[in-house]
């Protein structure tokens, strides 16, 4: 069991990036932190992030400040979620369970994934009174999609988060590198008791993608289909282009996620950030809107905050917290982004969320301000 304490040398939410590889397997950490491909959009949702510089104001009163918000009427303390991470064993035998109690003690929303490695019900039990969400990849059965949809209103999952950006994933050349096999114990604790679906087998001349991968991706129809299936708010995750936006809104999604999966779907797939703008302007100021991907300081939260952005998710910053330091990791880690949060805010003299707008920040590259590292400790 790794120890549940506080490495030293945390300083910043990001120190706990630093220190995975001390915590982590080689080839658990390049599957974590790899993206697909040759990692070229993991390092484009970064650049993003760096290529604006936040400007800060004077005279400011911010003694009254605070950063609390509402989504579809949901109140929140702070613009941070826990984005659905699979498999969270990976990084600690208590898996998704330490990360719900740490979404708990920190009034954080855990959005639990399809692929955990823990039952839905069990992380809703650790979760207690914490706002929740279940993050949905639509199953090759209707009834096993029904299935998860029933259990995760019985287990009080306030809104689905359908995810539509990872029907097909390219491989990471890092995780094959590294020899990365998912062991037995990680798997989808979710899917156990549903039988798979009998492999078609593929006529010939057919694809491997278009008749194969893609035979079960998601449609509009099976869109409309989920929209009239759960009572619970759909929320889309891994939108960018904004013309998406536009008609995922249109036909029915309570909120969308801009997102490129952390870089995990599409190499060469623009940035999360760089759409962000786009996006906000195709779906109008009234549409409840997070971003994902590349998040490590809550800089980068203001930056997505002031391009247009409610909320952010956090995703591999838990998973290297996790491994790092059980719940206590992750709670750290999310109070580190939320303080984080209130300096660059009350730098740049904003007292509320609302205060954040496109006028906080600067066009970068800046000479004085090179692409950011966390230096060793
Ligand atoms: C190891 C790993 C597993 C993930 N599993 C899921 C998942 O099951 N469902 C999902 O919608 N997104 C999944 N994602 C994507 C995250 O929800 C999120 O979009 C991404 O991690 C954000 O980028 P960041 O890691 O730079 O914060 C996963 C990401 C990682 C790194």
């Amino acid at each position: 069991m790794p120890p549940e304490r506080i490495p030293p040398g945390i300083h910043n939410a990001i120190d706990y990036e630093r220190l995975a590889a001390q915590h982590l397997p080689a080839d658990r950490l390049a599957y974590i932190a790899g993206g697909c491909g040759w990692d070229r959009t993991v390092a484009a949702n970064r650049a993003a992030f760096d290529s604006w510089a936040v400007l800060p104001r004077l005279l400011r009163d911010v003694r009254g400040g605070h950063t609390r918000l509402a989504l579809n009427g949901q109140p929140f303390l702070h613009p941070f979620l826990l984005a659905p991470v699979a498999h969270q064993r990976l990084a600690h035998p208590d898996a998704e369970v330490a990360t719900a109690r740490a979404a708990e003690a920190t009034d954080t929303c855990l959005v639990a994934s399809t692929l955990s490695s823990t039952p839905l019900e069990a992380i809703a039990q650790a979760a207690g009174q914490g706002p929740r969400w279940f993050q949905l990849y639509l199953q090759p059965e209707r009834a096993h999609t029904l299935d998860l949809l029933a259990r995760a209103e019985a287990a009080g999952y306030q809104a689905i988060v359908l995810t539509l950006d990872a029907s097909i994933q390219l491989a990471s050349r890092s995780a094959l590198a590294a020899g990365f096999v998912l062991p037995p114990e990680c798997l989808a604790a979710n899917l156990t008791g549903y039988a798979p679906s009998a492999p078609t087998p593929l006529a010939p001349g057919d694809s491997r993608i278009f008749q194969g991968a893609m035979r079960h991706a998601p449609t509009r129809c099976d869109l409309d289909w989920l929209l009239s299936a759960t009572r619970l708010p759909v929320w889309v995750k891994g939108v960018l282009h904004p013309d998406d936006a536009r008609a995922l809104r249109a036909a029915g999604a309570a909120g969308l996620i801009v997102s490129n999966h952390g870089g995990r779907s599409l190499d060469g797939a623009p940035a999360s950030l760089a759409l962000l703008p786009a996006v906000r302007a195709a779906v109008g100021a009234d549409c409840p809107l997070l971003l994902d991907s590349g998040i490590r300081s809550g800089q980068d939260a203001f930056k997505a905050l002031a391009l247009g952005a409610d909320a952010v998710l956090v995703g591999r910053l838990q998973f290297y917290a996790l491994a790092a330091a059980g719940a206590l990791g992750v709670a750290h880690m999310l109070t580190l982004l939320a303080e984080e949060l209130h300096a660059c805010m009350a730098q740049a003299g904003c007292a509320t969320l609302a205060d954040i707008t496109p006028g906080a920040l600067l066009p970068c590259p800046c000479p004085c301000l090179p692409p950011f590292e966390a230096p060793a400790c």
